[in-house]
């Protein structure tokens, strides 16, 4: 059942005519639990009350099924208003995007140009961008583009995802650009051909990245809401003596905010994730389809 549930949500998050409909009704279904409103002002005012409770934040502007150059730069517009919102407001975020949403799919150069556009200015406000790593599909040209870009920039980090079997090998070849990287399970419903369709094979290959990262002396921020990979990280760190100012740990928005103000007590930086946005609705079933306990809320929503 919980196989089938996480389908239908990985589907539906891919489905442009669903996409539409629900850009055009705003946030529902129990959204706001995981977008933090659609415009940049209510992404700011989420960064100020997680930065009051000691948490960093970092922004997305949620844009996905791009296909115009208009759309691109349109999209790349907003990830450059973000960082202007974020030095004006003089809240600590980072930015994190999607490159779809800045023209990957209608050419490289396209997507080149608005990350080189939205990198200077990020530079500009001493700042810092995250490409998020999105289905196989993009998965070599989005480690190109970053290898590409990070010749020219310090300022870029890259995601990458224990599900996939080629990982540990990215890795190794990132350790050469001494990449900043945030380390995740993944999130696309992908071939058994090329990821492990096992979570705890995922699981076992997330704490060999997490390792791996750390111990080649890199940044690594490592995101999940699992106590078993967070715990993990704590041991390799405290067995290697790790520096505090290599690592730190993220989490989503509205997701484990108990772990996440036990972190903050630690001592530990905790990163949380906002999206913000009027194109939640693939983002939303994401998050349904990695636990589909939150349709509750969805119901409860559905119900009021
Ligand atoms: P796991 O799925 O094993 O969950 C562990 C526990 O966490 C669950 O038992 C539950 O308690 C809680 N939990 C997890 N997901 C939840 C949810 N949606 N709602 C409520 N509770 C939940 N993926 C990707 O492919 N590309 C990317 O760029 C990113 N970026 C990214 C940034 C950040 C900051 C985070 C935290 C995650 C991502 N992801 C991602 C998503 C990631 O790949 C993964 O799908 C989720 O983090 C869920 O996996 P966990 O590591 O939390 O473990």
């Amino acid at each position: 059942m919980e196989l089938i549930m996480r389908n239908m949500f990985q589907s539906l998050g891919k489905n442009t005519s669903a996409n539409k409909l629900a850009k055009k009704y705003g946030l529902r279904f129990g959204a706001s639990r995981f977008v933090a409103g659609e415009s940049i002002k209510s992404a700011i005012e989420a960064v100020k009350r997680l930065n009051s409770e000691g948490k960093v934040v970092t922004l997305d502007h949620l844009g996905e099924f791009v296909y115009t150059e208009e759309e691109a730069l349109e999209s790349a517009a907003m990830c450059i208003q973000t960082l202007d919102a974020i030095s004006e407001a003089g809240v600590n975020s980072n930015l994190s995007l999607k490159m779809t949403s800045l023209g990957l799919d209608i050419s490289r150069e396209l997507c080149m140009k608005n990350m080189r556009k939205i990198l200077d200015r990020a530079k500009l406000h001493n700042n810092f961008v995250r490409i998020d790593m999105e289905d196989y599909e993009h998965c070599q040209i989005s480690i190109d583009i970053y290898k590409e870009l990070r010749k020219e920039y310090d300022n870029v980090g890259l995601v990458i995802q224990a599900y996939l079997f080629r990982t540990q090998q990215d890795i190794a070849h990132l350790n050469k650009l001494n990449a900043n990287l945030r380390l995740v399970k993944g999130a696309y419903k992908e071939s058994p051909s090329v990821a492990f369709p096992e979570k705890k094979d995922v699981d076992e290959n997330y704490k060999k990245i997490i390792r791996q990262h750390l111990l080649n002396g890199n940044y690594t921020a490592v995101a999940t809401h699992d106590e078993t990979m967070i715990e993990y990280t704590k041991s390799v760190v405290s067995e290697h003596q790790i520096p505090k100012e290599q690592f730190e740990f993220q989490m989503l928005y509205g997701i484990c905010e108990e772990i996440q103000a036990r972190l903050v007590k630690e001592g530990l930086k905790v990163r949380v994730y906002v999206p913000y946005g009027v194109d939640w609705f693939g983002y939303f079933m994401r998050r349904l389809a990695e636990r589909p306990a939150n349709v509750w809320f969805v119901l409860k929503n559905l119900l009021k």
